[in-house]
């Protein structure tokens, strides 16, 4: 491995607020986030006739919170908000979500314009470090990410300890956590350095042979000759028996899913990893529990349970509207899945690039059997869904994995590692919301409290 190519924080030195001024970042890790900046303002709140002022604080994109810190030592009072709907839980200067406008940026670059313009391992470059790459800088990093993408050997009994049919989402979360018994140097800015490059290396290695491993295939090596997303078509398709040549739009096309897979801010995978890390755990321990967040079927799940509502609404003669009816049923438990969004109360950004895809994809590739038919079908649900109260007056629209289900279904990637190829996406964001937590002045173990309501004081016999 090489050195370090920026300081990483490390537990016995978290920078001290006090050594940076306000709205610059902070020593340790390049790219880190900055103070938000006091106003003047104050919240005023009155309890038993005393009033107390709690100060106001607003980041760089105009987001206003109330600083709450005090509130427990000063009223007694603790915050009440289940789902965290209007709780700010860091500062953060990675991923800014605008969801009234349907705007996201990833360190200020539109997400657009990095789809449009950029790769996958530039913009993991880009979340962690905080500025694009240059070419040397870009260079070397590819080099490292692909010199460290096979796994130990004994990983192949690792995999063979697990039952068959093991869907490949648990597998990778208990693969990554395995990772961490390979991988037991105490910590430093280069072992730090060392995992981030072998996570994002040994990743689409892993969900290759998660794969295999639920096909019965034997595991393809990586080769080094291949760019990231080629090397895992390849891992994915071919077999020892004939040699595969990876479709270079196909590859493209993967590249553009994993960059607006890349990062979603304070997401429950996530916060997640965050959570995890705030205790200390280490890397591999953190993203491994951020991938079993993502496998619900309310988070990253939700891309296969779209193609599995698609292929049902085509299998009972695709009849989009009585699904419609269904989801918008209480007394029903379906919903319409890739619609609707905490943030997003417009368009998902990433949705409409992935409408576009589709159709480009579709077009010049074809896609399995029966794969127009599910675009046609999602096509007729979205146009129903966006002129029916019901989602209107919610503000329901498609989110991303409304359309990466149908590109992915086209690429002849399998329903069930769906979720996987997200996990792959998110990951170098994952990274670097751990890395900017451990550099955080206010970096504290992630403990909340509840409203107990429970039974009281009682005694047995009693
Ligand atoms: N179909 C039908 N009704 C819905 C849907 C949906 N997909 N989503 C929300 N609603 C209704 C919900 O029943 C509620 O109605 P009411 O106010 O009458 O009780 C209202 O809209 C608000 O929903 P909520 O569940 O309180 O909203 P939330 O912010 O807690 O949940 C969500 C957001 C994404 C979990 C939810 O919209 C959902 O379950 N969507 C389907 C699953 C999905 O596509 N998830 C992927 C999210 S994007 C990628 C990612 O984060 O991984």
């Amino acid at each position: 491995m090489r050195s370090p190519p920026f300081r990483y924080t490390l537990l016995a030195m978290a920078p001290k607020a006090s050594e940076t001024k306000a709205g610059e970042p902070r020593r340790g890790e390049a790219g880190a986030a900055g103070d938000p900046q006091p106003l003047d303002e104050t919240l005023e709140v009155s309890l038993r006739g005393k009033t107390r002022r709690f100060p106001l604080v607003r980041g760089s994109e105009g987001e206003t919170a109330v600083d709450i810190r005090a509130l427990r030592a000063e009223t007694g009072l603790i915050t009440f908000d289940p789902g965290y709907a209007n709780t700010g839980s860091c500062r953060s200067a990675i991923t800014f979500i605008d969801g009234e406008e349907g705007i996201l940026r990833y360190r200020g670059y539109p997400i657009e314009e990095l789809a449009e313009r950029s790769t996958f391992l530039e913009v993991a470059w880009l979340l962690m470090h905080g500025e694009l790459p240059g070419r040397d800088e870009l260079a070397s990093f590819e080099h490292e990410v692909t010199h460290h993408t096979m796994l130990h050997e004994n990983f192949g009994r690792f995999f063979g300890a697990l039952p068959k049919d093991a869907h490949p989402m648990p597998v990778c979360a208990a693969a990554v956590g395995a990772l961490a018994t390979f991988y037991q140097e105490p910590e430093s800015e280069q072992t730090i350095h060392d995992a981030i490059i072998r996570l994002l290396a040994k990743m689409p290695t892993i969900a290759a042979c998660s794969y295999k491993h639920f096909l019965g295939q034997p595991f393809i090596y990586p080769r080094n000759d291949l760019d990231y997303a080629s090397n895992f078509l390849r891992m994915m398709f071919a077999t020892p028996c004939e040699e595969y040549a990876p479709d270079p739009l196909l590859a493209k096309t993967l590249d553009l899913l994993l960059i607006l897979h890349a990062d979603h801010e304070q997401n429950c995978s996530t916060s997640t990893v965050r959570m995890v890390g705030s205790s200390q755990a280490n890397l591999f321990a953190s993203i491994s529990s951020g991938i079993s967040a993502l496998w619900g079927a309310l988070h990253g799940g939700a891309n296969q349970k779209v193609i599995e509502m698609l292929e049902e609404i085509a299998a009972e003669g695709g009849g989009a509207e009585r699904f419609v009816q269904r989801a918008k049923d209480k007394n029903d438990t379906k919903r319409l899945m890739g619609f609707g969004h905490r943030v997003y109360k417009s368009y998902d950004p990433r949705a409409t690039i992935l409408k576009r895809y589709s159709r480009e994809v579709l077009e010049r590739v074809g896609g399995p059997a029966g794969s127009e038919r599910l675009f046609e079908i999602a096509q007729r649900l979205e146009e129903i869904a966006l002129s029916d109260e019901y989602f209107v007056s919610r503000k329901l629209y498609p989110n991303v994995d409304f359309y990466s289900g149908v590109i992915y279904k086209a690429m002849g990637i399998p329903t069930n590692m769906f979720t996987v190829m997200f996990t792959l996406g998110r990951l170098p964001g994952w990274i670097a919301q751990w890395l900017e937590m451990r550099g955080d002045p206010d970096f504290r173990i992630g403990r909340p409290r509840q409203v107990y309501t429970g039974a009281t004081l009682r005694h047995i016999g009693g």
